[in-house]
């Protein structure tokens, strides 16, 4: 922790004596958290039952970031004027900028800061999230998703930095540290690690599933990036949905408080997902060592009523509440919320700042990984005489940012402040740009088509393979493959532009293109993309996972034989071009 010793011991001072004063309501009041717009959330802080309060998808807080930080306002000082007077927590899901807030800076997902390799640029990306994310008045982030990711299945892939532990390893560290600084500083805020464990690697892919690795492959390839959240001071850690060993993960004692509270010594607040109390096992989460719960949707009443009942039969022993609480108020004083519990207006000037959009970009330039460059087709020349740009995704914001971005499951329109590719080739380009959004204009003079195809934006569950209420396939539609021909057929050279949020099978795709990127989930600076496709900068991106040449690819890599069919990616991790 960035604490001195003498600080940490009196922190933990002032929790004993605000503990001795606590009633049993107040302790699981602080381990409740709760929706900021439920209906019940303002009278139940006010009678001192609310530890946290969250944002994610449901109405907005507000207008603009004035109107946010007055909601979250108006509820701190609900708490701080009733008994036991101890501040809220206010979390959100900012997992690539403050992704909830439309006119932030949104930065390439996850996938995509893997593939820069650069923990310097991941340190500031995180240390801007945070600033923006306390103008909007939070303290707390639900970000950095540290799976390892075995199955591109799975609909969060994006969400995490690689399939490499080392990588995710070092990112972790550079994440934590951007995003919490020293804790107590006014720009930084509290940031969680999530989700523990095994959320990317369940059969098939399934948000949620089972997980059937053996503990070694847990420990040897899984744990390590929370061994280096946990040395970096991680404010927090968040359970994940999914089964191990039979036991839900919410649940997993040996998991949760052996392996990672007593093992790696994390001192911080071991939060569950979302309803995790009614959804795996009630009491048994928090004997497991859940400090607290996102009781939300319904589950308020459930969660106080059933775990006071627990405390009183014996089921949960007191000092496992003590423990909990102790947890929530130690992070409660080290990010000083007891002296500063407001948000800051200071930092509203900063939401969108040219200056952070820059870092922005620069993310977006270094993600970029070159899988092919016929004949030296890319750099393009400025001055080429004809460009066509093609695809939906060339020009919608919404697109080209994936899940997690405005709405919970993404958005497909152009968001304020944001800038798309076919922008940005305007802004660079001198020669003629035309727009083709539906790949099928008649234009054999042009000098080259950049053809950007890809997913629909998704999040958790519907985005993963195979879900019931998707038609998502780890190829691209029939459609978009056509563009390519379509140019082809005219004698036009293609680049084509990949916006994924996970590798895919692209096999016929990239022997046809001249030339083909790899772009992941830039967010919103899509000019980022122009800049090296016309040779301002070099591309540097390296990939984050391997890449399958085809589906059965998939099932030897991934999924329960992982370890014993071993598979010849048509890419092997870490590939990408330069420019010579
Ligand atoms: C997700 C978490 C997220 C939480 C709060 C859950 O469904 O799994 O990643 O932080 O919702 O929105």
């Amino acid at each position: 922790m960035q604490v001195s010793n003498s600080e940490e011991l009196e922190i933990e001072a002032r929790i004993d004596s605000l503990l001795e004063g606590l009633a049993l309501t107040e302790k699981i009041g602080q381990m409740t958290q709760v929706l900021h717009f439920e209906d019940q959330t303002e009278g139940e802080i006010k009678a001192g039952r609310i530890g946290s309060v969250i944002h994610t998808q449901g109405p907005l807080p507000g207008n603009g970031p004035r109107e946010w930080q007055e909601r979250f306002r108006k509820l701190q000082e609900l708490a701080l004027s009733s008994h036991p007077r101890i501040p809220l927590l206010f979390g959100v899901d900012a997992v690539h900028g403050q992704n909830t807030f439309e006119g932030a800076t949104i930065f390439p997902h996850n996938i995509g800061l893997g593939a820069t390799q650069n923990p310097d640029l991941v340190e500031k990306a995180a240390a801007i999230t945070a600033m923006e994310t306390q103008a909007t008045g939070f303290n707390w982030v639900f970000s950095p998703c540290i799976a390892i990711p075995y199955n591109e299945k799975w609909g969060r892939v994006y969400e995490a930095f690689s399939e490499s532990t080392k990588l995710t390893n070092s990112l972790t560290a550079a994440s934590i540290r951007g995003h919490q600084g020293k804790l107590s500083e006014a720009h930084t805020v509290m940031a969680t690690a999530k989700h523990f464990i095994g959320d990317g690697s369940t059969e098939y892919g399934v948000e949620g599933g089972v997980t059937t690795l053996s503990e070694t492959e847990i420990k040897e390839r899984l744990l390590p990036p929370y061994s280096a959240a946990v040395a970096s001071g991680v404010g927090a850690v968040m359970a994940s949905f999914n089964t191990f060993e039979g036991i839900p993960m919410h649940a997993h004692k040996n998991l949760i408080t052996g392996v990672l509270k007593e093992g790696m010594q994390f001192d911080g607040i071991m939060l569950s997902d979302w309803k995790g109390y009614s959804r795996f096992g009630e009491a048994d989460i928090i004997n497991a060592g859940i400090d607290m719960v996102m009781a939300v949707d319904g589950d308020l009443e459930l969660f106080q009523n059933g775990l006071k009942k627990a405390v009183e039969t014996g089921y949960v022993p007191m000092e496992r509440i003590d423990d909990a609480v102790r947890r929530i108020l130690r992070q409660k004083f080290r990010l000083g919320l007891f002296e500063n519990p407001y948000p800051r207006e200071t930092f509203i000037d900063s939401i969108g700042t040219q200056q952070h959009r820059d870092v922005a970009r620069q993310a977006v330039r270094e993600s970029l990984v070159l899988l092919k460059n016929e004949k030296n087709l890319l750099p393009l020349r400025p001055d080429s005489g004809k460009i066509v740009v093609v695809g939906a995704h060339a020009h919608n914001a919404g697109l080209q940012s994936g899940g997690w971005t405005i709405d919970w499951q993404g958005t497909d329109r152009n968001y304020t402040g944001a800038t798309t590719i076919l922008e940005g080739i305007q802004k660079i380009s001198e020669a003629e740009v035309i727009y083709d959004p539906e790949g099928a204009g008649k234009h054999a003079d042009a000098d080259v088509a950049i053809i950007c195809v890809g997913e629909p934006p998704y999040a958790e569950f519907f985005g993963d393979i195979g879900h019931e209420s998707n038609t998502l396939q780890l190829e691209l539609s029939a459609k978009q493959r056509a563009y390519i021909e379509h140019y082809q057929g005219q004698g036009v050279p293609t680049v084509v532009v990949l916006l994924s949020g996970r590798p895919m099978v692209i096999t016929s795709e990239i022997k046809k293109a001249n030339a083909f990127i790899a772009a992941w989930l830039p967010g919103s600076e899509g000019d980022g993309i122009a800049e090296v496709l016309f040779g301002k900068y070099n591309f540097k991106g390296r990939l984050p996972h391997s890449w399958p040449a085809s589906l059965d690819d998939f099932k030897g890599k991934y999924g329960p034989n992982y370890w014993q069919d071993s598979i010849e990616p048509m890419f092997p991790l870490g590939y990408g071009l330069s420019y010579d």
